[in-house]
């Protein structure tokens, strides 16, 4: 560590960007603007399966202002599909619209209207007839036209952990939990739209669309509209939301692009609220069998974990989140399967914690029932089936601090103060609940790259084409090259959101602050040891100590300039080529050879039942979290705040509906789409663990944004029971499960 003026890691500092995105100075995709562009509006399939049979523009083309309207017929060989991002590709989707007239689920981009203003494309829009051959449709679990395969036989990269013989070890277990949960679609509804805008000068396109993987959707692109990456540049510099949406490419940006290179006009995107239902990725619905068989004094002996997930006819897109439930505790006998489900659907993709979040749902709740069956308060209950070492593969955690977390949150809340008995805890009328359960996510680690520029005024520019997505990535980049340079924290320029600029991960699986703050730590460091090769000072002294204003003087005018890459532990060597060709090697979790790596955390729920109405009221959330060393204390909190929030709203809140029928999404906006309001969300308490991981990576971080929301869901249902006496398995919790 660089003995230098300030410590600016791990201070709470405001976010250095804060100011731009309040008075409106920041620029979000679709705030950016050219001369003589045109608008795009989208036209969306109103079957989940079958064929377009006939399209009739005559209508749409005699609208004002409208340019023009391109269908399959128009598009057909003008745009590759792309292969799936867990397939080794950039796509949240291998369904390619407008390739040809098939429909492979519902909203489906059938047309694109092109017009001189927004109005006119969408009036054109509305004006063209299309009719459709419809096929039968099967929504998801439950439908008989389904297609189930085990994840083993879908994807030669998947393993299902197991380690014993879970069967027997159940058997012959004295408590026995036997249950089985499920979990909804849901979406992720950023506040910014599924924008796009694309525009080609000299053959070079340049595309500002809000993303949360620069260099991605550069050879993603490429690759669908065939052409040199080099000639792609993507721009993203502030992002109105993402939490994995953006994370890769969907079709309909090598659409716009491909228009606009048809139209040699720049082309504007704006789709509506419900057309981002379907054009974009979505968490699909899980269901789950769970057996626990435990001793009578709470020790697990077998764990059994089985799983379905719903995804579209073509892709195989899972998130498997028995990686993770197979290894929070110890247990001799574990078993493992994942399935999925082919349905008439559109692809599902990374949603925040996209495996923890439904899969420690049932994990967390069953944990929860043997708490009951054993006579054990449930915290104690993990106490006792707590490990430093993974049951599968008996390999060690870099850092586990989930008891402490435990213990700092049962202080903090009052738990000794609670009534185990369900509906023994009243206000008036109404029954009190409390709850708790664990959380984990895993820390995962890639390869990055960054520049450092000095200038000869104390300034420094720092570059690498991560992604702020609303999680203070500006600020705790600035924070590092502050703290590594030894400068103010408002000298440095941070970069980010670039394809032109050194390439970084995507910003998925909570890996930015640890990847990119490594680098750029890295890149400060060999820029203090070129200054001080050069200047003559540097023989005799200790560099790291030096004050960098003494050489200044020294510096060209263009100033002095350093790059560096970062090839973290468990990447192999060829990971920076391929970071070059826009694939993100994400190292960690439970993926490691040598060593197991996660965040750990406890959450703490407050419910208040009403006796008769059976209304649900989330009076106190409260979440204790380790995750290594805190960047900014200020920016983490918020995150892990609005994690809580948002594990809220997995319970009580949020579900996607599909007419069964049709296969369609029918509460596709925001007014039936129910996501918690202030009134839902009452008092938020978010405590920082101390932890210290030196193994994870040089700085000691680990990633914490999606940490938050995991475990919440189950508290939340903890809390139910703990007030009702009713074990509700299915999310959300409404009251008329109450009644
Ligand atoms: Mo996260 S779902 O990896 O943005």
């Amino acid at each position: 560590m660089a003995a230098t003026a300030q410590a600016v890691i791990g201070k709470d500092v405001a976010r250095i960007d804060g100011e731009r995105k309040v008075t409106g100075a920041a620029s979000y995709g679709s705030d950016f603007a050219l001369p003589d562009q045109t608008y795009a509006f989208l036209v969306t399939s109103t079957i989940a399966h079958g064929r377009v049979r006939r399209i009739d523009e005559a209508a749409a083309r005699r609208v004002p202002g409208v340019i023009a309207v391109y269908t399959h017929l128009d598009m057909a060989g003008k745009v590759k599909p792309g292969k799936l991002m867990a397939d080794g590709g950039y796509m949240g989707t291998s369904i390619q619209p407008l390739t040809s007239p098939d429909i492979l689920h519902d909203g489906q981009i059938v047309a694109v209207v092109v017009g001189e203003t927004f109005e006119s494309a969408r009036e054109g829009a509305y004006r063209l007839d299309i009719s459709y051959h419809q096929a039968p449709a099967s929504a998801g679990f439950g439908d008989a036209g389904v297609e189930t395969v085990a994840a083993e036989e879908a994807s030669k990269s998947h393993e299902d952990p197991k380690i014993g013989d879970a069967a027997t070890a159940f058997q012959q277990a004295a408590l026995r939990i036997d249950a089985s949960y499920s979990t909804p679609t849901q979406h992720h509804n950023p506040i910014e739209l599924f924008t796009t805008l694309c525009h080609w000068s000299d053959g070079k396109l340049t595309v500002w669309e809000s993303s949360q993987n620069v260099w991605g959707y550069k050879y993603g692109l490429a690759e669908q509209l065939g052409i040199d990456p080099n000639d792609i540049r993507v721009v993203s510099p502030f992002i109105g939301g993402a939490f994995g949406s953006r994370g890769s490419l969907t079709p309909r940006t090598a659409i716009i692009a491909e228009i606009a290179r048809q139209l040699q006009r720049p082309v504007k995107l704006a789709p509506t609220r419900d057309q981002g239902f379907t054009i974009a990725t979505y968490r699909a619905e899980t269901r789950h069998h769970m057996k626990l068989g435990a001793t009578l004094d709470g020790k697990l002996v077998s764990l059994s974990h089985e799983a379905w997930e719903v995804t579209s006819r073509p892709d195989n897109y899972m998130v498997s989140g028995t990686k993770a439930t197979t290894r929070l505790y110890r247990c001799p006998n574990v078993y493992s399967k994942v399935s999925i489900v082919h349905a008439d659907r559109n692809t599902p993709g990374f949603m925040r914690s996209p495996p923890e979040l439904p899969y420690l749902f049932a994990l967390e709740s069953a944990i929860d029932e043997l708490a009951v069956a054993a006579g054990i308060d449930p915290i104690e209950l993990r106490r006792i089936n707590d490990t430093q070492v993974e049951p599968i593969k008996g390999l060690p955690y870099t850092s586990r601090s989930l008891m402490a977390c435990f213990d700092a949150g049962a202080k903090a809340f009052g738990w000794h103060d609670r009534n185990p008995k369900p509906g023994s805890m009243r206000d008036g009328d109404w029954l009190i609940g409390w709850g708790c359960a664990s959380t984990m996510y895993p820390t995962a680690v890639a390869p990055a790259a960054a520049k450092v520029r000095l200038m000869p005024d104390g300034k420094a520019i720092v570059q690498t084409a991560a992604h702020d997505i609303g999680t203070g990535a500006y600020t705790v980049i600035g924070q590092v090259a502050a703290e590594r340079l030894g400068l103010p924290l408002e000298n440095i320029e941070v970069q980010i959101g670039d394809s032109a600029l050194p390439p970084a991960p995507v910003a998925g699986g909570s890996n930015t602050t640890a990847s990119v703050c490594n680098v750029i730590a890295k890149a400060c460091d060999r820029l203090r040891h070129q200054l001080f090769q050069q200047s003559n000072a540097a023989s005799t002294k200790d560099m790291s100590a030096m004050s960098l204003a003494s050489v200044l003087g020294d510096l060209p005018k263009e100033g002095m300039e350093a790059y560096a890459e970062n090839l973290p532990h468990g990447t192999k060597p060829d990971s920076i080529g391929k970071l070059y060709q826009g694939h993100s090697t994400l190292a960690g979790g439970s993926e490691l050879k040598d060593r197991i790596q996660f965040a750990f955390g406890a959450e703490f729920v407050e419910l208040r039942i009403h006796r008769l109405t059976k209304e649900i009221r989330c009076s106190r959330l409260l979440g204790a979290f380790a995750c290594g060393r805190i960047v900014n204390p200020r920016t983490a909190r918020s995150q892990l705040m609005g994690g809580l929030i948002w594990g809220l709203s997995s319970a009580l809140h949020e579900e996607t509906e599909i007419d069964q029928a049709s296969a369609r999404y029918y509460n596709d906006d925001l007014a039936e789409y129910l996501i918690p309001v202030n009134a839902d969300v009452r008092q938020v308490e978010v405590l920082l663990v101390p932890e210290e991981d030196k193994a994870v990576n040089d700085l000691g971080i680990k990633g914490l944004g999606e940490l938050g929301n995991v475990g919440t869901n189950a508290a939340v249902a903890n809390a139910v029971y703990h007030a009702t006496g009713l074990r509700i398995r299915d999310l959300p919790i409404r009251l008329e499960d109450l009644l």
